[in-house]
């Protein structure tokens, strides 16, 4: 069974903007954003029979409920986050210290290598792609390839709308990968090709990618995607995944969607 961890949007709101998408005069309505939390939980639990573990969010930490960014979980292992700006920094105890409670090897990175968990490391089982020049730091990925044992093929994000890895790049269980292009250069793109047959890249257009088309959650042959994606949907119902489609657009305002939700923790 997958597991996944997440954090109730009980303090989410917009106090400060540090990605492009978050605006403070476009506040979050909070009981609308309470109940697409609860369909999105509803989803992973009873749809995709996904665990479901949860941490208390934080007074005064609004960002927490993106527990994506909380740091990686490989095994009994858990790598937690040095957020590049000091807004999310402050969450970096709270993670570390739900990991130390159940029970995890809690690894951390110097203070000055930025590094932000799941949103920016993704991968199939023996190779890790991580996101880098936004949020974290190219220079983490060496240090963290040497902790897993993981080739780690760095990848930049040049467009700031799409500033975490998992904003524009989804592998998918079956091996497939969803993705914008776009969002980046032509080595990362060439990277990219080199490493996944073409028939096995699921290109995002634009305008869907725009609805975090790629902030999807991958169990099994279940995908959970924001609603109105409905070319995403069908590429993946093509390709035999099960798609279930979650409205999100209270998160949208901060800069995420489904994936960012939740933290894999296997
Ligand atoms: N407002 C949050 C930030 O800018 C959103 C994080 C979304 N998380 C993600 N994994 N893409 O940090």
């Amino acid at each position: 069974m997958s597991r996944l961890l997440v954090c109730s949007p009980d303090y989410f709101q917009i106090d400060y903007e540090i990605n492009p998408w978050m605006r403070r005069a476009n506040a979050v309505n909070p009981a609308r954003a309470a109940g697409q939390w609860q369909a999105l939980m509803h989803v992973l639990a009873h749809d995709v029979g996904a665990g479901i573990e949860r941490m208390p969010p934080v007074e005064g930490l609004p960002d927490m409920v993106f527990t994506a960014n909380a740091g990686i979980v490989a095994g009994r292992r858990a790598l937690v986050s040095r957020f590049r700006y000091p807004e999310r920094q402050r969450e970096e105890v709270y993670f570390e210290r739900w990991f130390r409670e159940q029970g995890y090897e809690v690894l951390t990175l110097d203070k000055t290598l930025y590094f932000e968990g799941a949103g920016d490391l993704l991968g199939f089982p023996d190779t890790w792609f991580g996101g880098y020049r936004q949020r974290s730091d190219i220079r983490a990925f060496p240090r963290v390839g040497d902790l897993f044992q993981r080739e780690i093929i760095p990848l930049e994000l040049i467009d700031r709308r799409f500033y975490h890895l998992d904003t524009c790049f989804c592998p998918l269980s079956g091996g497939d990968l969803l993705y914008f292009p776009a969002a980046f250069d032509s080595y990362g793109q060439a990277v990219i090709a080199q490493r996944i047959p073409e028939d096995r890249r699921l290109a995002v257009p634009e305008e869907e990618a725009l609805r975090f088309a790629c902030n999807a959650v991958s169990v099994g042959k279940y995908v959970v995607i924001p609603a109105d994606c409905p070319r995403t949907s069908q590429l993946l119902e093509a390709r035999g995944y099960r798609t279930f489609a979650v409205h999100l657009d209270e998160f949208m305002k901060s800069g995420g969607a489904a994936k960012c939700l939740t933290l894999a923790l296997d």
